[in-house]
């Protein structure tokens, strides 16, 4: 249902994955060749030529396969020209196109499962607050201020599904990760992680310093928020 949204496409299996990513590469690497020849043609010249006929067959072949050409791309992290890619290297990169099983088989459970468990909170914490019992459950008062971090660690796992998942396409099937780092050197990278690092620092100083300024001060005790809300007409005052 996540996957497909239906109830009755198949998933194929991971074997098969690898044995279908083979098969596109090998497509890949004809339309790599294909994009190669129609690269190289001189541009037309008066009469058609040998040349003329095999740019064109490049180029038929071109929009047959190109859609694969991605495909060749994932051979680049082995061999500077795809088409000069032993059987050893295809393999190879039918292989990295399934992610590392274990870290998306956890950190997708871990998330759906935190979900889950905000929402029981969610609903135990409405029905005790409705019926005004929240004060009789102190445990309950603990797991709820151990679960504000919780929300943060579903939202990184749930980008590691999202961005990890994905590897080694930052478009699936068209183009692969390696092909498209930026060509940033390591210290512009780390200049900026840096001026972020900073910037958050000082944020979370400041937030810190006036959530413990407002817990210190600690609740007016002369507020009674139902008071409040009666004198504003909100609610009818009690009979
Ligand atoms: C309740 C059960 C949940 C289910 C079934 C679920 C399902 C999913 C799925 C299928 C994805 C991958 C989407 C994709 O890229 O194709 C995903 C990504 C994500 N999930 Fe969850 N999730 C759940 C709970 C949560 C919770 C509780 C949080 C955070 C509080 C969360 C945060 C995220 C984030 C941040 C992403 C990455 C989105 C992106 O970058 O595209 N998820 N989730």
């Amino acid at each position: 249902l996540i996957g497909t949204r239906s109830l009755t496409t198949e998933i194929p299996g991971i074997d098969k994955l690898e044995a279908e990513a083979k098969d596109n590469i090998r497509q890949g690497i004809k339309a790599y060749d294909a994009l190669q020849k129609i690269r190289a043609a001189k541009p037309a010249t008066s009469g058609e030529t040998s040349q003329d006929v095999a740019t064109t067959e490049a180029r038929s072949s071109f929009e047959d396969i190109g859609h694969q050409l991605g495909y060749a791309l994932l051979l680049k992290r082995y061999v500077n020209d795809p088409r000069q890619a032993t059987e050893e290297q295809i393999a190879q990169a039918a292989r990295d196109t399934i992610p590392h099983v274990p870290t998306l088989f956890w950190s997708f459970r871990i998330m759906v499962g935190l979900g889950m468990f905000f929402i029981l909170l969610t609903t135990v914490f409405f029905w005790l607050s409705a019926r005004r019992q929240l004060d009789r459950y102190p445990l309950l008062l603990r797991v709820a201020v151990f679960a504000i971090p919780l929300p943060w660690v579903a939202i990184e796992l749930g980008w590691v599904v999202a961005e990890f998942g994905r590897q080694p396409w930052i478009i699936e099937g068209v183009l692969p990760t390696a092909a498209a780092v930026s060509n940033l050197g390591a210290g512009t990278v780390l200049l900026t992680i840096l001026g972020f690092a900073a910037l958050y620092t000082v944020l979370i100083v400041i937030e810190m310093t006036l959530m413990i300024k407002a817990i210190r001060k600690g609740p007016d005790p002369d507020e009674k928020p139902e008071a409040k809300l009666i004198s504003e007409n909100l609610v009818p005052a009690a009979e």
